[in-house]
């Protein structure tokens, strides 16, 4: 019996069972279950007495229910009697309510911290929203990059004169985090206002004409960014449009809408499950551990 166990949510399983693998960590067994009314069940069915445990789960879709499952299974194990528990959450839903937009408002990724650190001791996510989300848990808190997985898979695309490009300034450091495995240069979107109901959208400081353009961001939910971006990338002359994302959220009809709307190619991580999650970040995970 190895000294850490795996447990993976409803959001993880595959995952979880990929991390094991590479982690050389025991794969923890559960039931999970659903009341007719919908409430969910859970039981731990491994001995984690003494054991360190470590358990993968993203506030995906629906996020509500998973949140709860999580804290189910975290609150489960530590009454189980286990040493220390490791929450893993590949996709950290809620991390846009990160701030106060408006007075009263509850700081939902703060509550969620709050929560996850009653009975965790470690805690990690992957490419964050934003980045000052991390320092609202008072338990030792890692961000996790992807990036790079992202920047391998387009880098055997053989792009002519390659950029990539942020949408906003926030998705910048992606824009990088890519652009330094291809080799190439990275900007983002700047928003100008020109005059009253007047706003210009171009690339920061790189001309995009004949250029092959990879569009990252961070989440992809309504597609809505996406497809401003590549309207105003193809009209300022961009070759061939590319799109990459860390957590497919998408909502609605997504994939085929920015399909439609002229991107090349498309591709997620499997920080949540989709149809376009080709990129396994099992290894990121496996490594942090
Ligand atoms: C916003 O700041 C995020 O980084 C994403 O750009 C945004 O959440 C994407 O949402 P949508 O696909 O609905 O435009």
């Amino acid at each position: 019996m190895g000294e850490r166990i795996i447990f993976g949510g409803s959001t993880c399983q595959s995952l979880a069972r990929e991390v094991a693998g590479e982690a050389g960590c025991d794969l923890g067994k559960l039931t999970i279950k659903w009341f007719p009314d919908g409430e969910r069940y859970i039981r731990v069915d491994s001995d984690v007495k003494g054991r360190d445990c470590i358990v993968m789960q993203s506030t995906s879709r629906p996020q509500d229910a998973n949140l709860l499952e999580l804290l189910q299974l975290l609150d489960t194990l530590k009454e189980n009697g286990a040493a220390n528990i490791i929450t893993v959450m590949p996709y950290f839903g809620y991390g846009r309510q990160d701030k106060i937009f408006k007075s009263g408002e509850n700081v939902t990724s703060k509550t969620l911290a709050k929560h996850i650190e009653m009975n965790s001791d470690a805690f990690y996510t992957i490419n964050i929203h934003k980045k000052h989300i991390i320092d609202f848990f008072k338990i030792p808190a890692t961000e996790l990059d992807a990036t790079p997985i992202l920047g391998e898979y387009f880098k055997t695309h053989g792009l002519k004169a390659p950029v990539v490009i942020g949408p906003d300034d926030g998705a910048e450091r992606l824009a990088k985090g890519v652009a330094d495995v291809i080799g190439c240069p990275f900007d983002y979107l700047q928003k100008t206002r020109l005059g009253p109901g007047k706003v210009e959208m171009k690339p920061k400081k790189i001309d995009v004409k004949g250029k092959d353009v990879i569009i990252v961001d961070d989440i992809i939910d309504s597609g809505g960014t996406i497809v401003e971006a590549m309207k105003m990338l193809h009209s300022r002359g961009a070759a061939n449009i590319l799109v990459g994302t860390v957590h497919p959220v998408l909502t609605g009809n997504v994939i085929s809408r920015l399909f439609s709307s002229g991107a090349a190619d498309l591709v997620a991580t499997n920080t949540i499950n989709s149809q376009i999650s080709y990129l396994t970040v099992s290894s990121l995970i496996a490594e942090a551990l």
